[in-house]
């Protein structure tokens, strides 16, 4: 039978991720992943959940298992609030902040419309684009037309690990006013930030026009499918309108969980045993590709976040170099998928969050091998 023309019009512009595709292929405990942008399991503080989960179930009682406020239960949402400084009208939960990015996508995006991101851009948020039929182009073609939103990811950035200057932040605003348009801000790794000193958010700078976007995934845990937008009330009305037909609410006994655990302080305490472990994993990588990348191969030195973008001399197709990669035991994301033209075929993202410790040298030294052979 002929599926074909059961689908609707936006189908042929879903994306494949070909990250998730890499996870359908391989067991990534089986070999050396540097491919996903997986937390490292220990620190998820599996051993409080019993208790935070009692705790919510003798606070709360049935309400904790029962539907609750498409905008998220008040509870979390007020946490979040004073975390970050904001009445609680601008702050709507969302499943995930990859929800966030699909919501605002659905709520903004008209087919041929224009949206301005890095490139190479975060995977995630090219499929929702794509899926909304927009356009993508890079911050510095600021002459399209149809211009609807600025993207960027200016902590740590997913997949460059490249942090945003103040001056650079604020050129972005200065387009964003200029063009009256609006920004989302992504900002799932802002909290783990190793060295160096934070900069400013684009929300704190032009709030009238941001929509942040936060996370529970790297935090807390990503399985709670946690996240938030903070914006401007009239935006979030619409938000909060389109996320009644996508999930009536976010996962209530989640909610109460996350509000538990940052509410407490148990998030902030486990956030600097995340830091103390992501910082050495990073510093560690950091050595490891000195010592055994040959030259010509440079890399970003990411302050914070889960990544570092390697760029390969030209010529070295990291595509066509996965296969072999792959069976020797070693995964990375080819750079090029991260570029809406597939260029950029000399560059790679490496993920040095999940790989234990123990692992991550005979990982690099492999990647080094199969990179010299391929010079
Ligand atoms: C930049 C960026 N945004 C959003 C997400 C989605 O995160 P989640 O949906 O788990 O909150 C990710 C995940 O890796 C990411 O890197």
């Amino acid at each position: 039978m002929d599926y074909s023309k059961f689908f609707s019009a936006d189908v042929p512009s879903f994306l494949r991720s070909p990250v998730r595709e890499i996870f359908r292929k391989v067991d990534l405990s089986a070999i050396c992943s540097f491919a996903g942008g997986y937390p490292a399991a220990v620190t998820f503080p599996t051993d409080q959940i019993p208790s935070l989960t009692a705790k919510v179930l003798e606070k709360y009682g049935t309400k904790a298992l029962q539907y609750g406020a498409t905008q998220g239960v008040p509870e979390l949402r007020e946490v979040i609030a004073r975390r970050y400084g904001v009445p609680v009208s601008q702050v709507q939960i969302t499943t995930s902040s990859q929800q966030g990015i699909d919501v605002c996508s659905r709520v903004f995006l008209n087919p041929g419309d224009v949206v301005l991101a890095d490139n190479p851009v975060y995977l995630g948020a090219l499929q929702s684009f794509k899926a909304y039929r927009a356009e993508v182009h890079s911050i510095s073609e600021t002459v399209a037309s149809n211009i609807k939103f600025i993207y960027v990811i200016p902590d740590f950035n997913n997949p460059s690990g490249k942090t945003m200057t103040l001056e650079e932040r604020e050129e972005v605003v200065r387009v964003a006013r200029e063009l009256d348009i609006l920004i989302i801000e992504d900002s799932p790794y802002r909290e783990l930030r190793y060295s160096g000193e934070p900069v400013k958010t684009i929300r704190e700078l032009a709030s009238e026009r941001t929509l942040q976007l936060g996370s529970f995934s790297k935090i807390f845990a990503p399985g709670f499918r946690l996240g938030w937008i903070i914006g401007p009330e009239e935006l979030l009305e619409q938000i909060y309108v389109c996320k009644q037909c996508l999930d009536l609410c976010p996962p209530v006994l989640d909610q109460y969980m996350a509000a538990e655990f940052m509410g407490s302080g148990a998030l902030d305490a486990n956030l600097v045993k995340t830091i103390a472990e992501y910082r050495r994993r990073r510093d560690l990588m950091l050595s490891l590709l000195e010592k055994y990348m040959p030259s010509g191969v440079s890399w970003t030195y990411p302050e914070g976040g889960l990544f570092l973008w390697l760029t390969l001399p030209e010529g070295v197709d990291t595509v066509a170099m996965y296969d072999e990669a792959l069976s020797r035991g070693v995964a990375y994301v080819a750079g090029s998928f991260f570029y809406t033209d597939g260029s950029h075929r000399n560059t790679m993202r490496l993920n040095f969050s999940f790989v234990d410790e123990a692992k991550m040298e005979p990982g690099i030294k492999l990647l080094a091998d199969i990179i010299s052979h391929a010079v």
